[in-house]
């Protein structure tokens, strides 16, 4: 039986699709059953238990199964999959993450109508926001991926989704933000690269997002809201920072934030804030990067709710430079008179185009102490800022293709591919900064690079196995036994996936590197944070220089295996310390 009518309604200047027909008679259905009617192109499970009769959608919202194949008893409808239960009266979901469309019943002489509204896209979408924000309050990443599609099918882009999700997880971020943010800020720029109108296309921009979304979630879920001072635009941030003074420090920032202060000064602040010390073996320059990244997509009026809580993070982080290995490192850059030699090198005049990076790589690759007065003077003498960071990604990339994992296995070794990786993303960070802050802040970031670009051979040292760079040549290995570098790591073949990153076309290496990196081949989101990152800096370090180098070695990072329990390892270290009063070695 189905008769019925079709009319159009206008809220807002948009269409509402409304469908009548009448499906069923009384006779048709006994009190506790179900069955399923098409109303226009709508199928709906029409539901007769004791309080009535009741209309709702048929497919289930978690995945789509008919519900009419489920239970009903009591008034709620289970859905047999994966046992999500539904009132029949109001399609509120009792057990499960959404509700199910509802639909209005009449009946006139035994006939049963039912009336099926189809929402506007802008009512979709008033409706999709806050169960977007119900799903990364519970961290239900299946409820995060529908209503992601749901938002993009609804006319929502990838920037809002983030930008309302950051709403959700920067204020509850645990000592701030951190690899969770620049996950986001990664996934969203690749979101926004991948977008396309083919299917493909579009699956990996939603992969992409809801990597992000997830990472916000997982890292935030049951956190509670951090409150935040009172804006004080009189407060100096650097002095704050330094003081480690929270409030006022983020009192400072919101301050400028609300006096309506020129976004690139409020940038220049927060690298000047950053740049004193090596925070947080390089995450303070990326975590900054990263933030400044989101607000040129997402737009400056994300900044109240997101850079506080970047400040919060500079201030807790620890300073590495305070601690006994950096000491000799940090004598010689204390030596460094870095406002001259900034402003020589900032304008490009004193930058020599042919300074070749290639001996300052080795050099930082064999050297048996940190080479900060031997990098000022590179910079002195042509490299400029940017040359030195050329010899930085070479070097830290060099090391990526040659980490041992024998290593990588080795419980009692606390060295690891992750700690390889900040040297490259640190110098693609100090580079963000000095392209954006020329002048001595910059160049001190710049050099913690250095710093750590030597820190990541901690562990060659150790093994005796430090080196200088093998030409790339030697590295194209014989024909794959795969197509991509996707397959490379699902595969784990990461002599295939060096080769295929060294000899592809530079564009589609990229695309493939940046999919892999967010493929969820990673069990653990500290992992797929470093995966992505790594990938996102060898992408553009590779653009940059024209060399394939850095995507080589990020390629191979990704496909390796690695480490990615850290219960084990920290049952070593902690029962040896428990035991014995000893830290762990370094
Ligand atoms: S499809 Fe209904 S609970 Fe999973």
């Amino acid at each position: 039986m189905s008769s019925g009518t079709d009319s159009t309604d206008t809220i807002n200047d948009t269409a509402i699709r409304s469908t009548t027909e009448t499906v069923a008679t009384l006779d048709d259905l006994n009190v506790g059953e179900m069955k399923m009617v098409k109303v226009g192109d709508t199928a709906v499970a029409l539901i007769r238990s004791e309080s009535g009769v009741h209309a709702i959608d048929n497919a289930c919202p978690h995945q789509g199964y008919g519900l009419v194949t489920g239970a009903l008893a009591d008034g709620v409808v289970t859905c047999q999959w994966h046992n999500w239960k539904f009132d029949a009266a109001t399609g509120r979901c009792l057990i499960g993450e959404e509700d199910v469309p509802c639909h209005r019943v009449d009946i006139t002489d035994g006939e049963v109508a039912v009336t099926v509204e189809k929402p506007s896209a802008e009512q979709q979408r008033e409706r999709l926001w806050p169960s977007l924000r119900r799903g990364l309050e519970n961290d239900y990443v299946g409820q995060m991926a529908r209503d992601a599609a749901r938002l993009l099918g609804a006319g929502a882009t990838p920037v809002q989704i983030m930008a309302e999700a950051l709403k959700v997880a920067a204020p509850k971020a645990d000592e701030g933000v951190g690899h969770e943010m620049a996950l986001a800020a990664d996934a969203l720029a690749i979101a926004e690269v991948r977008r396309g109108d083919d299917p493909a296309s579009q699956d990996a921009a939603l992969l992409a997002l809801v990597q992000g979304l997830s990472g916000l979630s997982e890292t935030t879920r049951g956190y509670p809201v951090n409150p935040v001072p009172a804006a004080d635009p009189s407060i100096d941030v650097v002095a704050a920072v330094e003081a480690e003074d929270l409030d006022a420090a983020r009192a400072g920032i919101l301050g400028r934030i609300d006096r309506g202060d020129d976004p690139t000064a409020i940038r220049s602040t927060v690298i000047d804030a950053v740049s004193p010390h090596h925070l947080g073996y390089g995450h303070g320059i990326i975590y900054t990067q990263k933030s400044f990244e989101l607000l040129d997509r997402a737009g400056w009026e994300l900044a109240p709710d997101l850079l506080p809580h970047l400040i919060t993070r500079i201030v807790y982080s620890t300073r590495e430079d305070t601690l006994p290995y950096m000491r000799k490192a940090m004598r010689e850059l204390t030596a460094v008179d870095l406002g001259p030699l900034a402003e020589t090198v900032a304008d490009g005049t004193a930058v020599d185009d042919t300074w070749d990076p290639s001996a300052f790589a080795d050099a930082l690759l064999q050297a048996a102490d940190a080479t900060i007065a031997a990098a000022a003077e590179a910079v002195r003498s042509g490299a400029g800022v940017d040359g030195l960071l050329d010899a930085v990604v070479m070097a830290v990339s060099e090391r990526l293709l040659r980490h041992d994992l024998d290593v990588e296995f080795d419980n009692a070794e606390p060295f690891g591919w992750l700690d390889i990786t900040h040297g490259l993303t640190t110098a693609r960070a100090a580079r963000w900064a000095w392209h954006h802050h020329p002048g001595p802040s910059a160049l001190r970031l710049a050099l913690y690079a250095v710093w750590l670009a030597f820190d990541t051979g901690r562990s060659e040292r150790r093994h005796g196995r430090a080196g200088a760079r093998r030409p790339l040549d030697d590295r194209v290995g014989d024909s794959p036994a795969v197509d991509s570098i996707g397959d490379a790591v699902l595969w784990r073949r990461p002599d295939d996936a060096v080769t295929l990153a060294l000899s592809g076309d530079a564009g589609v290496v990229a695309d493939q590197l940046l999919d892999a990196s967010l493929a969820d081949r990673a069990g653990s989101f500290i992992v797929v944070a470093h995966l992505v990152k790594t990938a996102q800096a060898a992408a553009e370090e590779s653009a940059r220089s024209g060399s394939p180098l850095p995507m080589a070695a990020a390629a191979r990072f990704l496909a390796a295996p690695r480490l990615e329990r850290f219960v084990a390892r920290s049952v070593a270290e902690s029962a040896d310390f428990v035991r014995t009063g000893r830290p762990p070695k370094r």
